[in-house]
């Protein structure tokens, strides 16, 4: 089935009972049981529910995967992945990773006697040479989140393969439509469903799919014992915008490259980081291992006198501190995402005060252009 086809049919969308053309919220907290000695079906949200269960088999077909669950945000899911980890444990983890991930490393995993080692994740051997005898786990992004880092995937579940390592990734970027990272040898994607998936701006959401029916056994409890469950009226909103995520998908991508190369001509601009750009470092992992360079992209700006000029005078995107809407997103991830880090980590990973981020929406791409140029030229 192609992929327009089966963000339409291919996981529950009409209700089986009533033949609504949209699952109903399932708006209980509890179900009633006729026979309390034989119950099998739903017993109580935090357990499972129609409405998120069509959510969970949504996400599950997308990631052609065997497993799917749904969570209150792309925290809930990223921290539900991190529990796997118990004290005396190691876990490598990319530098660039989203600024909550850091958090949860910082304020979490270490006060619970983990050990965290970050490392370049474009460096393949950076990888192994962290190894410990008690590594568990490898976490990662990619591209990673503001400066689109690029990571070798198969080389490096290849490595974590070899040392019986678990491997994360968090895919929210590209997503499963532009990067199939299972195949590769992930064990488990995670995905901020706040962002392309549900895909307008509405609803914080996050997801998980694995192969693995151990691991799948193991974040259900997870979910249920952390208690970050998604709720109802989330779950059918994220249902009702993933189905237009392929047309949403492609417009935003095309608009994304032709910013890029738009904003690569600019002299106000030092450099674009763009994975879909020749010039990106990793641009050839990158193209073996998604199928286009995806919706985000950031940029250096000369001066903190441009970044105000920018920010004060473009019309046209939101600023906000996410990505991935129907409208075109624009931050400063140096006062917004990655605030919580500390100033000189933010530095150490290239995360400047005029580092500006753009997710793009899809506006017609004159429009976007037109105003980028009169912000700039104001
Ligand atoms: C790459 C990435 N992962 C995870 C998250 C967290 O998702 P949520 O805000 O849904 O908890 C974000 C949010 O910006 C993100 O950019």
């Amino acid at each position: 089935m192609n992929i327009n086809t089966k963000l339409l049919h291919a996981y529950p969308v009409i209700c089986r009972e009533t033949g609504a053309s949209s699952i109903p919220k399932f708006q209980a907290s509890t179900f009633h049981q006729s026979d309390v000695f034989k119950h099998e079906g739903y017993q109580y949200t935090r357990f499972g529910n129609p409405t998120i269960t069509a959510v969970e088999e949504c996400i599950k077909s997308l990631e052609d995967a065997s497993y799917g669950l749904a969570f209150s945000s792309g925290v809930a899911a990223i921290n539900a992945v991190l529990f796997l980890l118990s004290s005396g444990d190691h876990l490598v983890l990319g530098k660039n990773i989203y600024g909550g991930t850091y958090q949860t490393v910082h304020e979490f995993l270490i006060r619970f006697g983990i050990e965290c080692t970050f490392v370049d994740e474009s460096n393949v051997s950076a990888w192994e040479a962290a190894i410990q005898p008690n590594t568990k786990m490898f976490y990662l992004e990619t591209p990673s989140n503001p400066l689109l880092t690029i990571t070798d995937l198969e080389a490096v579940t290849k490595i974590a393969k070899t040392h019986q390592l678990l491997v994360a990734c968090d895919n929210t970027f590209m997503t499963p439509l532009g990067q199939e990272t299972l195949p590769l040898g992930i064990d488990i994607v995670i995905h901020s469903g706040t962002k392309f998936i549900n895909g307008h701006s509405d609803v914080i959401a996050g997801l998980i799919a694995t192969n693995d029916e151990a691991l799948y056994q193991q974040l259900k409890i997870h979910q249920k014992a952390l208690g970050g469950i998604l709720a109802v009226e989330e779950g059918w909103l994220l249902l009702r915008g993933v189905k237009t995520m392929g047309l949403r998908m492609e417009k935003s991508i095309v608009n994304a490259q032709a910013m890029a190369e738009y904003l690569q001509q600019k002299p106000q601009i030092k450099q674009v980081y763009y994975p879909g750009l020749a010039t990106h470092r990793g641009y050839e992992t990158h193209q073996k291992q998604a199928k286009n360079g995806g919706a985000v992209l950031s940029f250096e700006l000369a001066s903190e006198e441009h970044v105000h000029q920018l920010f004060e005078n473009c019309q046209l995107p939101i600023v906000a501190v996410s990505l991935g809407g129907v409208e075109s997103i624009l931050s400063l991830p140096w006062c917004m995402s990655h605030a919580s880090m500390p100033e000189e980590e933010r530095l150490k990973m290239g995360v400047t005060p005029t580092l500006v981020r753009l997710s793009c929406g899809i506006e017609d791409i004159e429009d976007l252009i037109a105003d980028f140029e009169q912000a700039l030229q104001s």
